[in-house]
């Protein structure tokens, strides 16, 4: 009489502990396919992808507890954790991302980071992933192009492809990532130019772009992103001169536009702007004179304008400002003596930032 009651009690309680904490099958298998596809000899990461539970200490998994739906695959080869302390050596492996990751449709995080050596191209269809907040594919040898439909993933907060070997131009629709706070494609190998309308990415606060072989001009919209506090260029073949919005930006704190083929004069607001703490000009084909703009708000922790065809005198106003740490105008055409004084409030300054001009004299060169 009893057991008739009990088995079926028992075979339901049993049904709800695996809705609960069980994977869904269809993220387990997807989950095997895109570790089938990948060789990680030294450190045995995958081992733990075992079972049926791909819930249950699969390392680098993360689930819904609810759902039983893989939420977050978390994978850095260069990380704090024991099991690369252990061997002493970081992370490696070869192989592909297997599309198959895309069938994993609740995924909000996939970081695939610093495994040195995937190679293959960011599967397409990773941009139907409509959740995905973080995608992270820094320091592999990635190929390929990044997906044109990149812009369909409009819950995507942080896009870090720096450090692979991505080709192409960067996708127009790049602009419609609405929610993108972090933009990393550095070190890299895109052609191209810039799309005229990034400045729609309102919420980006870090747009790195350096170290690629981006053509054209910088442009204007850029300064619209007002939350922008960091923006790298250099090291790309970008022309034309430098907007002068550039320096009416209010939270811009770092700009780098070094090892360009930009042109045309340095633009003062960027020299006056009081919020601008790193500078790099270097290595461009600035001309005319430096403006003369600086003042007692003016802090540059570094202002770099060296190897450039800069002319006239070094400005006076630099006296004024409140700090400068390193400056660099070496390898220009300036000439005259430089401002009296510019060797003791900034007397960490060595001949080294005046160096390589023509006719510039004056502590600490030699005397006029
Ligand atoms: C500015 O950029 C140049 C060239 O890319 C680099 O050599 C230099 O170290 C940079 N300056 C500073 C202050 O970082």
């Amino acid at each position: 009489m009893a057991s008739s009651f009990i088995i079926p009690v028992t075979v339901f309680l049993a049904t709800v502990i695996i809705a609960v904490n069980g994977c869904s099958p269809s993220d387990r298998a997807a989950l095997l396919s895109f570790k089938a596809a990948l060789k990680e000899p030294y450190h045995g990461i995958f081992n733990s992808w075992s079972g049926e539970n791909c819930c249950l200490n699969w390392y680098g998994i993360s689930c819904d507890s609810t759902s039983g739906r893989v939420t977050d695959i978390n994978l850095r080869g260069e990380s704090e954790d024991p099991i690369f302390e252990k061997s002493g050596r970081s992370g490696y492996m070869t192989g592909k991302i297997s599309p198959e990751i895309c069938k994993i449709d609740r995924l909000t995080s996939l970081i695939i980071a610093d495994w040195k050596a995937i190679t293959g191209d960011i599967p397409p269809c990773v941009t139907s992933l409509s959740n995905l907040r973080i995608l992270d594919l820094i320091g592999n040898q990635i190929a390929g192009k990044i997906p044109s439909t990149i812009g369909n993933l409009q819950s995507l907060s942080v896009l870090n492809l720096a450090d692979n070997s991505i080709s192409g131009e960067i996708p127009a629709s790049i602009a419609d990532l609405g929610s993108l706070k972090h933009l990393d494609l550095s070190n890299n190998v895109l052609t191209g130019s810039i799309p005229a309308n990034f400045g729609k990415l309102q919420m980006l606060s870090r747009a790195l772009l350096n170290r690629n072989k981006l053509t054209g001009s910088i442009p204007v919209s850029i300064s619209n992103i007002y939350r922008l506090a960091d923006l790298d260029l250099s090291m790309n073949r970008l022309t034309g001169s430098v907007p002068s919005e550039l320096g009416k930006m209010q939270v811009l704190s770092t700009l780098n536009l070094d090892s360009n083929l930009l042109s045309g004069q340095i633009p003062s607001s960027l020299l006056s702007n009081s919020g601008l703490g790193i500078l790099n000009l270097s290595r461009n084909g600035f001309s005319g004179t430096i403006p003369d703009v600086f003042g007692p708000k003016s802090y540059f922790m570094a202002l770099d304008m060296s190897f450039n065809n800069l002319n006239g005198r070094v400005p006076g106003s630099l006296l004024s400002a409140k700090y400068i740490g390193h400056l660099d105008l070496s390898h220009n055409h300036l000439c005259g003596s430089i401002p009296l004084g510019l060797g003791s409030p900034f007397d960490h300054l060595e001949a080294s930032s005046f160096s390589n001009n023509d006719c510039l004299c004056g502590n600490p060169l030699k005397t006029c």
